[in-house]
């Protein structure tokens, strides 16, 4: 799969996402060979810069941030293809230049007309970014050409205002050529959740009420939120991955097959079980939120949300968030799927565990705790990429004594090639015109239903819970699984 003739414009290029992702993603993806001959990088942004400075700043990230090592002869060639235009958003003058870039491009380097305008800039800018594109010709194609427009969450902040974000943009791109990044779906371990289920026979006849006692889907992080204040508060936890991540994690898993591994199939099974999504109930009961407080973090003190640079001391905004969410439909009726993510906790990890119920008789003698007999399945997104199958195995030795342990795949130790970075894939899918990777509009607006009652009740009750940088979260969250005579996993 190597691109066809194009290029791509990059919108707030001197932004933090650009210099450690995007410009470093497409120095891999040339490096590995599947960029086209002639492929273009056009930089915009509000910088007094010639097409030389922006090369150095991208020359710059790719040595800091690329995953494939440095080769001249591509840096070369690639570096022969990157213009800078410099400009604030709302200046016709600049639009006018990109648009002659654009013709420049093509007559220059071959790129036929093909771009993508990725939008790494704050969504209040959508809408202007999208009209100057249309004012200036850039939004419609040349005769056999093609123009996408690729959008970084987050798609709005409620349903309404996502539903409003996603009308101003169709009107200058058709919903096919709008790309909406979630760069969880581009990692390599979040689609192997189809395989998994789907390219196999042992496990799909399992996943479903009958044998799965719950999901717990678990994205930890260890990092606090740096130097994002701006961004941040007011957003927080559950705004920020519960609304895109976490709920695209949970229609992976939860989904029906697609009939077939093409966009609309996907997102057809997506949709579906997502609009099944339903609140069991009192949400202040089936609902957790905490912020991180001062603490130790790798042997390190760390400060508290409160006191972080930036925010305000009054702050209610959610670091952390846990959910339980039931599913409307014959497959997962009665079957809790918690959802739960922090920052500052015990460690980074994402994953899925889908747990099985207890076997109905244990006719040996056991240590019975809470957990024994309950076989999960984990899917470990990351770090430590791979699945782990537990079941009870006989504890070697005279008497019948039975004990949880592990089945372990991983990535690196079986596979020798080494999966693309997120971005790196979801570019080239792009320029391939593949959307199978994307959310489409009625999935943001989906997850925005789900989230937005969770929302409305937190904003008018009280305060989220403190807890110690460090940990595990708040203590609300472990009584919340208690409640159920559950708890949570310990990756
Ligand atoms: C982003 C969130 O979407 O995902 C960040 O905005 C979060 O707050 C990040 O840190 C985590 O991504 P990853 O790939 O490091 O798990």
């Amino acid at each position: 799969r190597i691109a066809g003739p194009s290029g791509l414009v990059i919108f707030g290029v001197t932004g933090d996402l650009s210099r450690k992702k995007l410009m470093p993603a497409v120095y891999d993806l040339a490096n590995r060979g599947l960029l086209p001959p002639g492929f273009s990088l056009v930089g915009f942004a509000r910088r007094d810069w010639a097409d030389e400075d922006f090369a150095q700043v991208v020359h710059d990230s790719v040595k800091e941030h690329a995953r494939t090592p440095f080769r001249e002869e591509v840096w070369t060639e690639l570096a022969a293809g990157m213009r800078f235009v410099p400009g604030d958003f709302g200046d016709d003058d600049a639009f006018e230049k990109l648009r002659a870039t654009v013709e420049e491009l093509d007559k220059a380097r071959g790129t036929s007309g093909n771009f993508a305008f990725y939008l790494s800039v704050p969504p209040k800018f959508f809408p202007l970014v999208a009209q100057q594109l249309k004012k200036h010709g850039l939004s419609d194609p040349p005769e056999g050409s093609w123009r996408r427009a690729v959008i970084e969450k987050p798609f709005g902040h409620d349903l309404a205002s996502a539903q409003e974000l996603n009308q101003v943009v169709h009107q200058v791109f058709p919903p096919h050529d709008v790309f909406r990044i979630d760069h969880y779906l581009g990692k390599e371990t979040v689609q192997n959740i189809l395989a998994l289920r789907f390219a196999n026979t042992m496990f799909e006849p399992l996943w479903n009420r009958s044998y799965v006692d719950h999901v717990q889907i678990t994205m930890a992080e260890d990092i606090g939120i740096g130097g994002r204040a701006g961004y941040y508060d007011g957003i927080g936890a559950a705004r920020d991955v519960i609304q895109n991540h976490l709920l695209q994690l949970l229609a992976l898993t939860a989904m029906e097959e697609p009939s077939g591994f093409d966009a609309t199939s996907l997102v057809q099974e997506k949709l579906k079980v997502l609009q099944a999504v339903r609140h069991p109930g009192d949400l202040g009961a089936h609902t957790v939120r905490g912020q991180y407080a001062h603490g130790w973090q790798g042997g390190e003190e760390v400060l508290g949300y409160l006191e972080e640079e930036g925010i305000d001391a009054k702050s209610r905004t959610d670091t952390y968030a846990a959910i339980k969410l039931g599913i409307d439909n014959r497959r997962w009726a009665g079957v809790p799927f918690y959802l739960r993510t922090g920052k500052r906790l015990g460690r980074r990890v994402t994953e899925i565990a889908v747990v099985f119920q207890r076997a109905p008789h244990l006719p040996f003698s056991h240590t019975d705790t809470q957990e024994l007999g309950k076989n999960a399945l984990v899917i470990r997104v990351q770090p430590d990429e791979g699945v782990t199958v537990r079941f009870g195995s006989k504890v070697p030795g005279t008497s019948m004594e039975i004990r949880d342990v592990t089945m372990d795949f991983a990535y690196g130790e079986s596979f020798t090639e080494s999966s693309p970075e997120a971005y790196e894939r979801l570019i080239l899918d792009v320029l391939l015109g593949d959307a199978n990777l994307f959310p489409r509009h009625q999935e943001v607006e989906e997850s925005w239903r789900i989230l937005d009652p969770i929302e409305e009740y937190w904003d008018s009750h009280g305060k989220p819970e403190q807890y110690t940088a460090g940990t595990w979260g708040p203590k609300a969250a472990d009584e919340m699984l208690a409640r159920d005579g559950r708890s949570w996993r310990r990756p």
